[in-house]
């Protein structure tokens, strides 16, 4: 591919924003507690609480919501769909959502009840929140270095192998319903995680029988670190990688509002027929 050094595309579409001045933000953000999540939108003049949806779709995109099969049932839009996830992730199963948020609250609405714990690298705020709304106790387990943002480490993402072996050993397996991998770690400052640790998470997932999910948001950008950084992946493609990568887990939730390239969406799959059903 060309190097440029302009973004190599034209963005056809404009959205004005409100101008606010400093005293009025002091103002709008007293007025919310200081809680990002109690400020209206359009007060906002650069939104840096999420990257979610932030991105501009492209005129292919938006011909196709045109050409799009709405169809009550069979939709050949839907095949599309399924087939290009599919491709890259596997799974058996592809539950569309309207946002990541909602993929998750399936997920653990099926999967998760009350005295249960879900370790993860780090939940995603939503995650986290839709794993304590049905009782169970959401964990961080990323490795210390990942909390260390002057700390320079490839794969600051990975998950804590010793902190999830203690987990298995000091936790029943019946309160541990799945295991979580954010690729990339986004509460972390979207730090990557390395194939290494995914085969070392899913190895330890297998001896124990629990099933292994991962939080796929930004799926593409971990696969592009794991070719820049990791020996063996050089000259593998992203997308090759990313298919290895989900190769190790059972399924996954996602916000197909980054490497998505959507402006709204997600995903949920799984290879547990039985869960599919009930989902
Ligand atoms: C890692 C991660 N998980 C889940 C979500 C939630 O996705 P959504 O905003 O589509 O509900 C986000 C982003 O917002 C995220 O970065």
């Amino acid at each position: 591919m060309a190097k440029t050094i302009i973004e190599p595309f034209r963005i056809k579409s404009v959205e004005p924003i409100r101008w606010t001045t400093r005293a009025e933000r002091e103002q709008l953000l007293k007025a919310a507690h200081y809680n990002l999540f109690l400020l209206p939108a359009s007060d906002v003049l650069i939104d840096l609480l999420t990257d979610s949806g932030t991105g501009a779709m492209s005129t292919y995109q938006w011909a196709a919501i045109m050409e799009g099969d709405e169809s009550y049932a069979g939709s050949k839009s839907f095949d599309r769909f399924r087939k290009s996830i599919q491709d890259i992730f596997g799974f058996a199963h592809v539950i569309p959502t309207h946002q990541g948020r909602a993929a998750e609250r399936i997920l653990f609405g099926v999967m998760c009840k009350k005295g249960d714990v879900v370790p993860n690298n780090t939940h995603f705020d939503t995650t986290r929140a839709n794993v304590e709304f049905v009782g169970a106790e959401a964990l961080d387990l990323v490795i210390p270095e990942g909390k260390q943002p002057s700390l320079s480490h490839p794969f600051k993402g990975n998950m804590d192998m010793k902190a999830l072996e203690d987990l298995t050993n000091r936790v029943a397996r019946e309160r541990i319903p799945l295991v979580m991998l954010t690729v990339t770690n986004n509460s972390g400052g979207g730090q990557p995680v390395s194939m290494e640790n995914v085969r070392e998470v899913s190895a330890v997932c297998k001896r124990h029988k629990i099933p292994l999910y991962f939080d796929a948001c930004r799926f593409a950008e971990n696969a592009y670190f794991i070719k820049l950084r990791e020996k063996g992946y050089e000259s593998k493609t992203p997308k090759q990688i990313a298919q290895e990568m989900f190769s190790y887990g059972d399924g996954c939730t996602m916000s197909a509002k980054k490497d998505g390239m959507a402006n709204i969406g997600g995903i949920l799959c799984t290879n547990n027929d039985m869960l599919a059903q009930q989902e």
